[in-house]
């Protein structure tokens, strides 16, 4: 059985035309952010849901996370390519460049972070060492590749409770406990993925420098950054369901 797809976008993705009708799913914990939608990548169809809500009104600390997934997963969801925007802390990238990173640290908290929040005598504690599908991740590496499009191959993604953003002193604390990628929505996202048994892997768009590293402000540089590291991840993208 080939593996079916979903790519979980965030801000300014959610122009992705449905090739179907979407699917309208109701969850276990509650309605996911928005239907799902399949679209058509050439001779793929991959399963799409805006993370933020089709109307982008969900920041980070809102969103079900346990229904986007469940709901995925549901609809037949094996695997899913998680892309979300970044603050770059170290060196190994600049804003307008992409990232597949290999590791996470959680820094949000009051989210419901667990498939497991009733008792259930078949909980699991999943292994999340690796908290990336090592096969997946290397498949997108591949594909950007093969579009020739410059994409990073690890660093350590750490997950702050948002919606603002970090002050100076928490970005020298998370470059302290050696994060290279800021963001506020790989976690719970990652684990409960896992705890699902669904593939999962980050296609990190970098949009800015993280707080106290650039010299111009956050915002500017998110405006000037982000269309280059979206259309680099739009064209892997493509050449990884083969339509590039
Ligand atoms: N911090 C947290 N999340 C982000 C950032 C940032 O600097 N940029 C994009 N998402």
């Amino acid at each position: 059985m080939s593996t079916l797809y979903a790519v979980i976008v965030g801000s300014g993705f959610e122009a992705f035309v449905a090739s179907a009708e979407p699917h309208r799913v109701h969850t276990r914990f509650g309605p996911p952010s928005a239907p799902i939608r399949p679209v058509r990548f050439g001779d793929d169809t991959a399963l799409v849901i805006p993370r933020h809500g089709d109307d982008h009104s969900l920041p980070p600390h809102l969103i079900n996370y346990r229904a986007n997934l469940e709901a995925l997963k549901d609809v037949g969801a094996h695997a899913v390519i998680a892309l979300n925007t970044v603050g770059v802390i170290s060196a190994i990238r600049e804003p307008g460049q992409i990232a597949v990173p290999d590791q996470i640290i959680d820094y949000t908290w009051g989210r419901e972070h667990t498939i497991y929040g009733e008792p259930d005598p078949d909980f699991d504690h999943i292994d999340f060492t690796e908290p990336f599908t090592q096969r997946l991740r290397a498949a997108l590496l591949a594909a950007a590749e093969t579009a020739g499009v410059d994409c990073h191959d690890g660093g350590v993604y750490a997950a702050t409770q948002g919606p603002r953003l970090e002050s100076a002193a928490e970005i020298d604390r998370l470059e302290r406990d050696g994060a290279d990628f800021v963001g506020m929505t790989a976690m719970p996202e990652a684990s409960i993925a896992m705890e699902l048994g669904l593939e999962y892997a980050c296609l990190s768009l970098v949009v800015n420098k993280a707080a106290g590293r650039g010299e111009m402000p956050i915002h500017a540089d998110v405006e000037s950054s982000t269309l280059s590291a979206k259309m680099q991840a739009m064209q892997v993208l493509k050449a990884f369901f083969g339509s590039g």
